[in-house]
């Protein structure tokens, strides 16, 4: 059984590459939020990511780099590696397609298909998109090229194994219909159901003969499991599925979340849940399908010269400041445009005016007026109550964003208690207290409520922001930083002595950069 307060939630495994941007940081950002808030609210979480390494593409790219494709991936994975490192990413594993674990299960899985007759051998003959590795029909192509990237098809004819997912078809449909939330936003289900369901579900080729970078079919060592059935796997052989220890399988499996970008949601909707059905496993409970980081309305590419590496972000504005753009500015499921402008005015506005400038000036005013200490005096008035009921109706709003993945959402209710503060500090007037020796107490107490009040904010906003958090944290001398401190105003400690103010984000002049 699984256990009831388990997590599991994963991102694609990405295709091994020298050249990563923006765009690929979305998905393992928003699924690290989501690892990290979950952990925080008490599960038990597992967050999968790694690498997608066998086919046709990274052979070819091994032959032109002059080396074995072992040697080429052994190279490149650890750019992703690096790159997720520099970005925070909590992931609890990393996997590999060529791990000897991954092999052996999608070996096992393969001729447990084949043995059950859901896999068969046929022959192939098609249109195939070679940096997609997809296989098209005619009426898919768009001008007589590949529909997802627009580059030209090849036609292949070639002995291979099919797996039947029109069987199924009727299954797959049952399913959605009992499980609504299965497929979101709703909008992509339909596409689904529009495109490729009804038009009736072609048979998937799942291997191929042409070239041998794949996974041997152990029973016709001709055969290499082509790419999709090998990638899918990865989200079960991770917890050794199959293997003589399975226990983490027993423990995550169902999946709860696999977030997916749009381009691939037909594979983690269609083709995985067939196969889960096929091998008699339980469906994973939600695949969410984002949209993409765009420039200028078209997509982020190498050939365009349209980016940066993420990590020269990173070292310009802070790691923070790239994950707080990527998490706030792409709307649910929607694309989102990228740019250097929109990363420096959120970070400028949210990050520096409105957080930055609030932690600076309370811990400022705490050290000039007391010497750093803050106390809860009880001198309250009317003004503190609007205040408090903001923050302490925050936590519940933030779930209810989460639950439904509104991530942007979420941030934004974050940010109300934020930008509530800085309204606190223009109502209450500090300045003008501290020039009274008989408001003291007051004054006492409006510092109190502001570094309670960011204490909480700060508390809700770790799972995206990490590093200025702790620094927060830090700044105001407070361990009381878990989730279970949010159910009454008041957890920080009177008498507490803050530490030093720090710039948390620095403002960023866009002709400087
Ligand atoms: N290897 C497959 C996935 C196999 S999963 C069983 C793959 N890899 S990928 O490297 O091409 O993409 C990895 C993730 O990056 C996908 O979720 C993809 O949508 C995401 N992105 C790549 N470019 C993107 C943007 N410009 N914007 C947002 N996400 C995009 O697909």
């Amino acid at each position: 059984m699984k256990d009831k307060k388990s997590y599991y939630v994963t991102t694609p495994i990405y295709y091994p590459s020298a050249d990563f941007h923006i765009g690929h940081c979305y998905t393992t950002i928003i699924a690290d939020a989501i690892a990290r808030y979950k952990r925080c609210s008490g599960f038990d979480v597992f967050y999968l990511t790694g690498t997608d390494e066998h086919g046709e593409k990274i052979q070819k790219k091994a032959l032109e780099a002059g080396v074995s494709p072992q040697e080429y991936v052994d190279k490149i994975v650890s750019n992703a590696k690096d790159l997720w490192k520099s970005l925070n990413i909590s992931y609890d594993k990393f996997i590999r397609t060529t791990d000897k674990e991954h092999v052996e299960c999608v070996q096992e899985i393969f001729k447990k298909l084949y043995d059950k007759g859901d896999i068969y051998k046929g022959e192939y003959k098609g249109l195939y998109c070679t940096p997609c590795e997809s296989f098209w029909t005619n009426t898919q192509l768009v001008d007589g090229k590949c529909p997802d990237c627009g580059r030209d098809v090849n036609e292949v004819s070639e002995e291979a194994y099919f797996f039947k997912l029109s069987k199924y078809q009727d299954r797959l449909v049952k399913y959605y219909d009992e499980h609504p939330d299965f497929i979101e936003p709703e909008s992509r289900k339909n596409e689904m159901i529009n495109n490729f369901i009804k038009p009736g579900l072609e048979d998937l080729c799942v291997s191929r003969t042409s070239f041998d970078w794949g996974i041997p079919v152990t029973f016709d060592d001709k055969h290499v499991v082509y790419v999709w059935l090998d990638a899918l796997s990865n989200y079960i052989s991770a917890l050794g599925y199959l293997s003589e220890d399975d226990s983490k399988f027993k423990k995550y499996w169902p999946a709860d979340l696999h977030i997916v970008g749009k381009e691939i949601v037909r594979f983690h909707t269609i083709v995985w849940p067939i196969m889960l059905m096929a091998l008699d496993l339980p469906l994973p409970k939600k695949v969410f399908g984002h949209g993409w980081l765009v420039i200028d309305g078209g997509k982020i590419s190498k050939s365009l010269g349209n980016y940066k590496d993420p990590r020269e972000y990173i070292g310009l504005y802070g790691v923070d400041a790239v994950r707080y753009f990527v998490l706030r500015e792409v709307p649910f499921g929607n694309d989102g445009v990228f740019s250097e402008e929109a990363l420096i005015n959120r970070t400028n506005g949210d990050l520096a005016n409105v957080l930055g400038n609030l932690v600076n000036r309370t811990i400022g005013m705490i050290n000039k007026y007391f010497d750093g200490v803050v106390t809860d005096t009880g001198v309250s008035e009317d003004v503190d109550k609007e205040l408090i009921d903001l923050v302490m109706s925050t936590k519940d709003i933030v779930d209810n964003k989460m639950d439904d993945l509104r991530i942007a959402d979420a941030l934004d209710v974050i940010f109300d208690i934020f930008r509530r503060c800085n309204k606190y500090i223009d109502e209450t007037m500090p300045w003008v207290l501290a020039k009274d020796e008989n408001k003291s107490d007051r004054l006492n107490q409006v510092l109190y409520n502001l570094i309670e009040s960011i204490r909480i904010g700060t508390v809700l906003l770790q799972p995206y922001l990490p590093d200025a958090c702790n620094s927060i944290f830090e700044q105001i001398n407070s361990n009381d930083i878990g989730f279970d401190t949010l159910d009454r105003f008041g957890y920080y400690k009177s008498g507490n002595k803050v530490g030093k103010a720090v710039v948390l984000f620095k403002r960023i002049e866009i002709d400087k950069k």
